[in-house]
């Protein structure tokens, strides 16, 4: 069976509430003109503060919350509890790889929060990811299996079917330096195989890859077997360039 791909856009801190809606609001009238594969889920995780704004503009475009609070609610100066983003998100990122080296989130706090998504009836994507050098050293695949073991730890299988892994390699976020589809595959096909001892279908778990994806490679890597979409930064804060990437991951490119 084929269950499609997602193509997500992660804003990080980039856009007013204001400039948000704007850009659903025209991509919206370019997905209603263009043809793109009916089994494509367009997934958007605009800053908090435009989660208002832009729910209920579209049906065509999921929202998510790029963060979520461990709690549900308490004394948690400037943090976000899944109560408060129950009727504004579908989907909640978790322990991207910003959060973890920039917010110091380590994989106890993410399993944390993995299992709060959970609780509240969130889809859950938990970004994984080895830096350049644990790549260098050989143990990109150690690091993933210890972030998903760690990070789903606790999770039932039914439930670990339902979380979207986002695999990220710290060294291509931003860097314009991504992945080969090769090497992206090999560690998806990983991925999978781990899952399998985890979920209750592996096959049907959504593994996104994510780093540096743009209109140029963007047919390549949705063309790997265990790429099931993409998590789409930079490129994804221009209409242009992020409906490219919709209409390429529709026609995905015969190698
Ligand atoms: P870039 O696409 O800008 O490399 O960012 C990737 C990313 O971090 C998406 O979450």
């Amino acid at each position: 069976m084929n269950k499609g791909l997602i193509i997500a856009g992660n804003w990080k801190m980039h856009k007013t509430a204001g400039e948000s809606a704007a850009f659903f609001q025209e991509l919206d009238q370019l997905l209603e003109s263009e043809n793109y594969r009916d089994d494509l889920t367009i997934l958007i995780f605009p800053p908090f503060t435009s989660l208002a704004a832009v729910r209920g503009i579209t049906s065509r475009i999921e929202i998510g919350a790029q963060n979520m609070g461990a709690h549900e609610q308490g004394a948690f100066t400037g943090e976000i509890s899944p109560l408060m983003l129950k009727d504004l998100v579908k989907y909640v990122m978790i322990g991207h790889s910003e959060r973890r080296q920039l917010f110091g989130e380590d994989d106890s706090l993410i399993n944390q929060k993995i299992r709060l998504t959970l609780s509240h009836g969130f889809t859950p994507m938990l970004c994984v990811g080895e830096t350049l050098d644990e790549r260098e050293r050989g143990r990109t695949l150690d690091r993933i299996a210890s972030q998903l073991d760690l990070g789903l730890a606790g999770v039932t299988p039914e439930k670990v079917q339902d979380v979207v892994i986002a695999y990220e390699p710290v060294w291509a976020i931003g860097t314009g330096k991504t992945a080969s589809p090769e090497e992206a595959q090999e560690v998806h096909a990983a991925i999978r195989d781990i899952l399998k001892k985890k979920s209750h279908d592996a096959n049907k778990n959504f593994i996104l890859y994510g780093g540096s994806v743009n209109p140029d490679n963007s047919g390549y890597l949705m063309n790997q077997p265990d790429i099931d979409g993409a998590l789409i930064g930079g490129a994804s804060l221009k209409i242009e360039s992020f409906f490219d990437i919709i209409l390429n991951s529709s026609n995905p490119v015969r190698q």
